[in-house]
């Protein structure tokens, strides 16, 4: 028997069951009810510091801190799907989000620095990564920050960069129940992931 799709939806917001935890359930259900199986981080649950840039990692290919994140770093590597998501906070991610990303860099060194463990070519083509995102105002910019940060964050862990699936405006709609278009479209998001992954197609974007 195939291995079930797994999907890992990294919630980057500390409110919880706010406008970007409904957006990412709503396209983890879509995920579930294609067939896979879903996991939510929920980061401010998660006990861990900020990288102290000491560079330890660039000899060792290791982290010096050991708390929380290893464990969830470890199952990222192994998802066929992730799903990161943040609101905006002062025109960026949350600093959760931000400082969970840095603390990756060890897993930057192993593949890409010291190149111990290489990522095979066809992990990236058909492991699908999707950014979710919430913000208040109503400015066409408003998510352009976080954009190069959630293509590193893919680079690292071997995923494609699949789809943005972003609410401006919560403000003026009254939050994300607003946006049933959008609600829509993260379902729609997760359950092709799922299906595409299952069927071994890259995604278009
Ligand atoms: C500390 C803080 C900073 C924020 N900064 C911005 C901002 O710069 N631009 C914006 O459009 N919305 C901003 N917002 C609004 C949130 O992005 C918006 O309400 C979002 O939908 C909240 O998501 P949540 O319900 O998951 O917390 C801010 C909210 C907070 C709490």
């Amino acid at each position: 028997m195939n291995r079930p799709i797994t999907v890992i939806g990294v919630l980057g917001s500390p409110h919880r069951h706010g406008n970007t935890e409904i957006l990412l359930d709503t396209f983890l259900k879509g995920a579930t009810e294609a067939g896979g199986v879903a996991e939510k981080v929920i980061l401010s649950k998660l006990s861990y510091s900020s990288c102290k840039g000491c560079n330890a990692c660039h000899k060792t290919g290791d982290c010096i801190m050991q708390d929380e994140i290893h464990p969830v770093f470890e199952r990222m590597l192994d998802a066929d799907c992730l799903a990161v998501s943040s609101p905006i906070y002062t025109m960026g991610i949350t600093t959760e989000l931000k400082g969970f990303i840095d603390r990756a860099h060890y897993i930057w060194v192993r593949h890409f620095k010291l190149k111990t463990h290489p990522l095979p070519p066809e992990k990236k083509v058909l492991h699908r990564g999707y950014f979710l995102s919430t913000a208040g105002m109503d400015r066409e910019d408003v998510f352009a920050t976080t954009f190069p940060m959630m293509q590193a964050l893919f680079n690292i862990f071997g995923f494609s960069y699949c789809a943005d699936i972003l609410a401006k405006d919560m403000d003026g709609s009254g939050g994300i129940y607003g946006r049933p278009d959008i609600l829509e479209m993260a379902y729609q998001n997760g359950y092709e992931a799922v299906r595409g992954i299952q069927k071994k197609e890259p995604c278009k974007r």
